[in-house]
């Protein structure tokens, strides 16, 4: 295979990015954080360079155009997001930006011929990290952003509203909504993402379409009973809030394996007062309830409720149970699937079709617009790790396939 620059550009494009972090060990880029500053900057001068131009919205997230040769034509939305998880992969989100724009770039020459606009749209949040509440730049852009999540802090007490002012943005509600795009400007939304899954490795494959999201609820937890002495309150007079927790964690996993498919995590756990001589008083724990199917995930929330209630019950601690967030299984549009699917056996491949069991900001922009996914084979399917890895050679199908799904769209 020959490669075009691109591939090899994306890649080290990704390493760029991949060294911005709030950490310096490792990679960790929160929303409106100084990281995502010098990300933004790095991808808003790639963006300039494929002859497109160049805006960062009230929200943060960055954008670049190509205006279309016909006065009203629609746009076609390309992207992912530009934020990370705690110790991240570097691939995970900044992928799709960089493969999005590679492609608009070889496609530069022919612009004229495109039909539509385009626009390469870096998300500024989509992990949730900072704020433990995700799509914060897709939301903008879906016109689904709640205002209440601007008073929401992060670990130092920084409010989003803060941040984004801080960042540059503006948190007035109004001004977000200008963030926001309208359903008939729009064609569809298009992203390509990693797939986090060992699917297409061991189906010997490069890229798949995606059929549909998976419905998903970030919830918290929260135990409280009664903090105390290790050494004078004996153990039959306890209310530990942490031995609370620790059943409950179990319990999740027990709970999630009588549903097939369902995923359940607790990913967090914050105990407090939190010293070795003191019985915790109370535990915060973070959960995160997964299914293709919503009625099952559904019975699987109701049920793990019941039982953080009555382990609380039964240690005489309280359960406080908050849904902060969730959304319904998306599926993607089966005539983008189709055209994707065309390019992909175009440019010499069978097609695969999955479903996602991750989250992806075009989950939240299905509420606006069509949406397709392209997903690209990953070393093992790890991700959310620093050992995240794509070969060029897959980056370099996948950037052909998007051209391809692109210029089939032009002839509709
Ligand atoms: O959590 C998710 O599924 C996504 O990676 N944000
Ligand atoms: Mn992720
Ligand atoms: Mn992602």
């Amino acid at each position: 295979m020959t490669f075009d620059v691109s591939a090899r550009t994306v890649m080290e494009r990704c390493d760029i990015l991949g060294s911005y972090s709030e950490e310096p060990d490792r990679l960790t880029r929160p929303f409106a954080s100084q990281a995502m500053r010098q990300v933004n900057e790095a991808v808003a001068s790639w963006m300039h360079a494929a002859g497109m131009t160049v805006q960062q919205d009230k929200v943060g997230n960055l954008i670049g155009r190509y205006e279309a040769s016909q006065a009203g034509a629609k746009t076609l939305l390309l992207g992912s997001h530009l934020d990370t998880v705690r110790d991240a992969g570097k691939y995970d989100g900044p992928l799709g930006v960089m493969i999005a724009i590679a492609c608009v770039e070889r496609l530069y020459a022919q612009r004229e011929r495109l039909p539509f606009a385009i626009e390469a749209l870096g998300f500024a949040d989509e992990e949730g990290l900072r704020y433990h509440s995700a799509y914060i730049g897709s939301r903008a852009v879906a016109g689904t952003f709640d205002p209440e999540a601007l008073h929401l802090t992060d670990s130092d007490g920084i409010t989003m509203a803060e941040a984004i002012h801080t960042f540059g943005g503006d948190p007035d509600p109004r001004a977000l909504q200008t963030a926001r795009w309208h359903r008939d400007e729009l064609l569809a939304y298009c992203e390509v993402h990693i797939e986090q899954g060992p699917v297409l490795e061991a189906s010997n494959l490069p890229v798949a379409v995606v059929s549909a999201i998976a419905g998903q609820n970030r919830i918290t937890i929260r135990f409280r009973g009664e903090a105390g002495h290790a050494g004078t309150v004996p153990m039959s007079l306890r209310h530990d809030a942490l031995c609370a927790g620790a059943e409950f964690v179990l319990a999740v996993e027990t709970g999630a394996r009588g549903f097939p498919g369902l995923v359940a995590t607790v990913g967090q756990v914050s105990v407090q007062p939190g010293a070795s001589n003191v019985i915790p008083g109370q535990v915060t724990l973070s959960l995160d309830v997964r299914h293709q199917d919503d009625t099952v995930r559904e019975q699987a929330n109701r049920q793990l409720e019941e039982r953080a209630r009555e382990i609380g019950a039964a240690r005489h601690v309280s359960a406080d149970w908050q849904m902060l967030q969730g959304h319904c299984a998306v599926p993607c549009a089966p005539h983008l699937a189709e055209l994707l699917s065309q390019a992909i056996e175009e440019i010499g491949y069978p097609t695969l079709s999955l479903s996602s069991g991750a989250g992806h900001d075009a989950a939240t922009m299905s509420e606006l617009t069509d949406i397709a996914m392209l997903f690209v084979r990953c070393r093992g399917g790890i991700s959310h790790n620093p050992a995240e890895s794509v070969t060029v050679e897959d980056v370099e199908v996948a950037i052909q396939v998007l051209e391809r799904f692109l210029l089939l769209l032009s002839k509709e």
